[in-house]
């Protein structure tokens, strides 16, 4: 018999972890399990699926010319390392315990059930809000092709953000027809992102070889323009390291590469996504960090030549901040590969909106699985193989989150989300190797604990860099988060009940 749940005092239950062996069992349960089709090939084209997209295709013009110039290069190596240090402590985590849920999961074995919570409900920030601020910037630049084609859509069908109110009908469609390929299974949307992502490396190798041929050495000079101090952000727009400190972050000189560094990040936001398939890899001991740590590099690398050759097309001071690769083709007179780079921006952002919305579906998964959520979350189709009522409610708030909500004000949630995700699993793998010495780790991450502490300070840093109103509407996100725990998902733990079979749909 199950003992009686309401006895115990609730700081017991909130400080609760579920043992790895548990995590791995739950995994096996047949109604609520996924399939196991993905390779480590499959892992690294969904890593670059979700990472390349809005970062490199938008930010790159903005990052270089108002706060690196063409040392923005080095400021995508800087972020670049940021996540490394991350990412090695994912990829030892996801190899221990190689279950759905990534950060969540991780942070149910070390931390307990309410920082485990609290980091699935944050979560929601990278992948749901994510997966809605990129759909919003995918209908940007479709609107912006079907534009150029001599085609308009209505105002109020645009989601303009300006002229009164419009729905974002395109941000809409991308969403819905992306949640129907998800719920028809992950070897389709596999097969999908396939594609999609050959065509977006294809292009981005595009910029960078086509490009190579119009750089200007001059262009690069002065490589590290004149420091210079930031426009000094007021109220809610200051950075809150600016409000606690006093330190005004500087624009330009080698300051500015880490300025630009904070708003580059984006770009790198989905490599940690990969860790959220574990349940649906073949061989997830060995192919995880291979996944992991592939995506991150083959992306870096590209940004920083992408970086460089489009730093050195045009004068930093003259980047575009809507379109800076394809404005840098239209700059030198080559306007069919301006065409060629939207179209890879489109299909870039396609993949990146469907990969963050199967992310967030695993990780409501693993959250219901465990009681946390309602269980439908965690009913897999029997045909499909796919959670496909998880699917299909994220994708109608996520469609709606797109369509009718002016969501630029709300992307910087979205770095932050991640950056807390980041620290939690950083600081989860230093508890992990004190509390589990014993488990079998087929990755481990080198200098522990040394490296996840420099992981835990830079994203720190990062997160310091953003501004207070972010700061503000992350806690108060924090709060509800923390209100729903303590009304549901404390009640319906499934580790109140330390022996209870898993409920079976008919019960
Ligand atoms: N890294 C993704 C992008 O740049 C989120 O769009």
């Amino acid at each position: 018999m199950a003992t009686e749940p309401e006895a115990r005092p609730f700081w017991r239950d909130i400080v609760r972890t579920k043992s790895v062996e548990r995590s791995i069992a739950d995994a096996g349960e047949p109604e609520h399990s996924l399939r196991r089709s993905l390779s480590a090939l499959d892992l690294t084209v969904f890593g670059v699926g979700v990472v390349i997209g809005t970062g490199i295709f938008v930010l790159t013009g903005t990052a270089a010319k108002n706060h690196a110039g063409p040392a923005v290069a080095l400021s995508f190596a800087t972020a670049g390392v940021v996540c490394a240090l991350a990412a090695l402590c994912y990829a030892e985590f996801a190899s221990t315990i190689p279950v759905a849920g990534s950060a969540y999961t991780f942070a149910y074995s070390t931390i307990g059930e309410l920082p485990a919570w609290i980091i699935g409900w944050d979560l929601v920030l990278e992948l749901a809000l994510g997966s809605a601020v990129v759909a919003v910037g995918w209908s940007g630049y479709v609107q912006s092709l079907l534009a150029s084609g001599g085609v308009t859509l209505p105002h109020a069908l645009s989601g303009a953000e300006t002229g009164g109110w419009s729905f974002n009908l395109p941000a809409v469609l991308i969403v819905l027809l992306l949640t129907g390929i998800l719920v028809i299974g992950v070897h389709l949307s596999a097969e999908i992102t396939r594609v999609i992502v050959a065509i977006k490396v294809t292009v981005v190798l595009i910029v960078i070889v086509a490009g190579l041929f119009f750089v200007k050495a001059a262009n690069y000079h002065p490589y590290l323009p004149p420091a210079e101090e930031a426009a000094a952000g007021t109220g809610g727009k200051a950075p809150l390291v600016q409000v606690l400190f006093g330190y005004t972050p500087t624009d330009f000189g080698v300051m500015g590469i880490f300025t630009a560094a904070a708003v580059v990040f984006f770009a790198f936001i989905g490599f940690d996504v990969v860790a959220t398939a574990a349940e649906e890899t073949r061989n997830p001991q060995r192919d995880m960090p291979r996944g992991i740590i592939a995506s991150l590099l083959i992306c870096t690398l590209l940004y920083m030549l992408v970086a460089t050759v489009v730093t050195g097309m045009q004068k930093y001071t003259r980047l575009s901040d809507d379109a800076p690769l394809s404005d840098a083709f239209k700059a030198v007179g080559q306007h069919a590969f301006a065409d060629i780079i939207d179209v890879g921006a489109v299909a870039g952002l396609t993949s990146v909106t469907m990969i963050l919305l199967l992310g967030q579906s695993r990780v409501f998964f693993a959250m219901s699985r465990d009681g946390l959520l309602p269980r439908t979350f965690s009913t897999v189709n029997p045909r499909l193989g796919t959670p496909s009522h998880a699917l299909t409610m994220l994708g109608l708030v996520v469609a709606v989150m797109a369509g009718l909500i002016p969501l630029e004000e709300l992307s910087e949630l979205v770095n932050i989300g991640t950056l807390f995700a980041f620290i939690v699993v950083s600081v989860g793998v230093v508890v992990l190797r004190r509390t589990r010495p014993d488990l079998p780790r087929a990755f481990r991450c080198p200098w522990v604990p040394t490296l996840p502490v420099l992981s835990v300070l830079a994203s720190l840093w990062l997160m310091l860099n953003l501004p207070v109103a972010t700061w503000w509407r992350f806690l108060v996100w924090l709060v509800i988060g923390l209100g729903v725990y303590f009304l549901y998902g404390r009640r319906h733990s499934r580790l109140r009940l330390p022996a209870a079979p898993f409920p079976r749909r008919e019960d």
